[in-house]
């Protein structure tokens, strides 16, 4: 089975990547093979500064190697060295809806919060698209914000299929089961993120642990005070989520186990598990961090291997669609 994800290089990544994303590329290395991709040029569709991209691209790398990707068993590459999936794209908008694209909601997110709006941003869903077909990708591990692009990529691969012939392999999204959508600390109500979340409310995977324990003493709970997984306990759900996907442990065997505990020591106890997992992580992270020749290397060997399989599919794709001359 292949396993494919993609995660943009913009700015230091949270509590939320990690654990609705990350971990799960790190799981799926145990189920089949996994290639995973850094995707600058998704990054590149809102408002943006070259030198600090180069430098985001490079972080991104050292967070997920440190976080168990394993080269040998995967492959991790930059989008932007792989040229097909930027070809792939724009064969794929000539079986894409324009009406489809205006329903995106983090196209309309987006928009919101720029006032120039790129045609890159409105492509976006079609170059995501084309990250996943390329590689004939059975399985889709994102977080739940995502879920719409992966039914678009579904929607564009039949469409095609049924145009030109059974080419495009359909993927499935994979989504955790607890974690796939992270809150913010200090607002329960809006998932926890780089652009849209407060400071205080956000855990960065690079924070120190003093700074994560401190995040979760003032996260913001509710005036009860039981500990309980409820859709009127946004903020408690959200801690017991975030504690039973950092103990691999699940939501009921916790709301047992701090029956009757205190809302403070409960925060305390998930920032201290929270900054204890992290911790590795970070020393890890800082090591790699430091070799950026050592990670451009991991990287070109990944654009190698990929290009191999990329290759493949364009030519399939382009003999079916009657683009370039005949193949054979
Ligand atoms: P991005 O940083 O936007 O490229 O997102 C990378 C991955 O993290 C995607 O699979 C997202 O679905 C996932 N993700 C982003 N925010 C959250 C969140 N608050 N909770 C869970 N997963 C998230
Ligand atoms: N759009 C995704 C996000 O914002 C990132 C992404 C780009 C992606 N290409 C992908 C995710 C392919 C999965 C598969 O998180």
């Amino acid at each position: 089975m292949r396993i494919f994800s993609g995660i943009q290089p913009t700015g230091r990544k949270h509590l939320g990547n990690y654990i609705g994303a990350v971990e799960q590329y790190v799981a799926g290395q145990q189920r089949g093979d996994g290639i995973y991709c850094i995707v600058d040029l998704h990054a590149i569709t809102v408002p943006y500064d070259p030198a600090q991209l180069r430098r985001d691209v490079y972080d991104l790398a050292a967070v997920l190697l440190a976080a168990g990707i394993e080269p040998q068993r995967s492959i991790l590459l930059r989008q932007s060295d792989v040229a097909e999936h930027t070809e792939l794209q724009w064969l794929l908008m000539s079986s894409t809806a324009y009406g489809e694209l205006t329903r995106m909601t983090q196209f309309k997110d987006k928009s919101a919060q720029h006032e120039f709006i790129s045609a890159g941003l409105f492509g976006y869903p079609v170059l995501m698209a084309a990250d996943i077909l390329l590689y004939r990708t059975d399985q889709v591990p994102v977080g739940d914000d995502q879920r719409q692009h992966v039914e678009l990529t579904r929607d564009v691969a039949q469409r095609f299929n049924a145009r030109f012939g059974e080419v495009l392999v359909i993927p499935e999204g994979y989504y955790p089961p607890v974690g796939a959508r992270i809150m913010d600390l200090q607002n329960p109500e809006r998932k926890m993120s780089t652009t849209g979340g407060s400071p205080q409310g956000t855990v960065y995977v690079t924070d120190e642990p003093d700074v994560i324990i401190k995040k979760f003493r003032t996260a913001v709970t509710d005036s009860g005070r039981e500990i309980r997984h409820h859709r009127d306990k946004p903020g408690v759900s959200n801690l017991l989520e975030i504690l039973a996907a950092v103990r691999s442990s699940s939501v009921q065997e916790l709301e047992r186990e701090f029956d009757g505990v205190g809302y403070g020591d409960f925060k305390l106890a998930v920032g201290e598990a929270v900054a204890g997992y992290l911790a590795p992580v970070r020393e890890r992270y800082a090591q790699l961090r430091a070799d950026e020749p050592a990670l451009e290397r991991e990287l070109e060997r990944g654009a190698q291997r990929a290009r191999g399989i990329a290759s493949e599919t364009m030519r399939a794709v382009r003999e079916a669609m009657g683009v370039g001359r005949r193949a054979g």
